[in-house]
């Protein structure tokens, strides 16, 4: 099936940046929150990041004017989630609850087409666990963007995921079912630092350091426990 339109559930720090991502890789993206006051946040933080990438040059990955408005014209925002009714794939970034999850896809299942993808962006809730609550079980993914999103091009997914969304073309990373991810494993464990220190390393000196491991971990100011 042919991705056209992606709803993003949730205009928070994830759901912002989904949302930018998708818009930037041509997708139409309707994103819905809760409160008109959280969608206006989420979009005026949207309008200030493309703002800043359409002061870049285009050849240090920046967009021209033109790009940034067309980017904006695919960005829907709304309150209502029969908005979502024909999406092709609905990415899920609310609050990291079971319950308001799980009650999120309930009311969506009826609203959204059947042959739409549901995906969620937890990042410590069981894929399974959510999958359980839709009636739609066999097109439910898991698929976890990285924060900072809009700075960054990784995700973890699912093989489903990975053929549903070659269009938007992030580096993907097939894992197995487990309750965190794989980024996540690597750099919370103790031995496994060691390597995936020097990897970061190597990777600095490979792209200068953008979006390079540690550079992504000083801004998003990883603490020593
Ligand atoms: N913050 C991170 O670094 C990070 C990284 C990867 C994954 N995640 C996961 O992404 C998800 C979102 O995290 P976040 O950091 O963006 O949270 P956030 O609190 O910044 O945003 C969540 C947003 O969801 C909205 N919301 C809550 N209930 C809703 C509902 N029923 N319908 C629509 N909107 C609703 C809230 O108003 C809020 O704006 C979580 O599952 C989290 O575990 C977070």
């Amino acid at each position: 099936m042919e991705i056209k339109k992606v709803g993003v559930l949730g205009c928070g720090l994830m759901g912002s940046g989904i949302a930018q991502v998708c818009a930037t890789a041509g997708f139409d993206v309707t994103v819905l929150e809760v409160e008109q006051k959280f969608l206006d946040k989420g979009i005026a933080g949207i309008e200030k990041s493309l703002a800043k990438f359409a002061e870049r040059p285009v050849e240090k990955g920046g967009i021209t004017a033109a790009q940034k408005d067309a980017i904006r014209a695919r960005l829907k925002g709304t309150t209502n989630r029969q908005d979502l009714h024909d999406c092709d794939i609905v990415i899920e970034a609310i609050i990291e609850n079971v319950q308001q999850k799980r009650d999120m896809y309930d009311s969506l299942d009826g609203i959204v087409k059947r042959e739409a993808i549901f995906a969620t962006n937890t990042s410590s809730i069981s894929v399974t666990e959510l999958m359980a609550a839709t009636k739609r079980p066999e097109r439910f993914i898991g698929l976890h963007f990285f924060n900072p999103l809009a700075a960054s091009s990784s995700t973890d997914g699912s093989q489903v995921y990975v053929a549903a969304c070659d269009q938007y073309q992030p580096d993907g990373v097939t894992c197995a079912a487990g309750s965190v991810h794989i980024v996540d494993t690597i750099s919370r464990g103790d031995f496994q630092q060691v390597p995936y220190i020097n990897n970061s390393t190597n990777n600095m000196c490979d792209n200068g350091g953008q979006n390079a491991p540690l550079c992504v971990a000083d801004m998003i100011a990883i603490q020593p426990q």
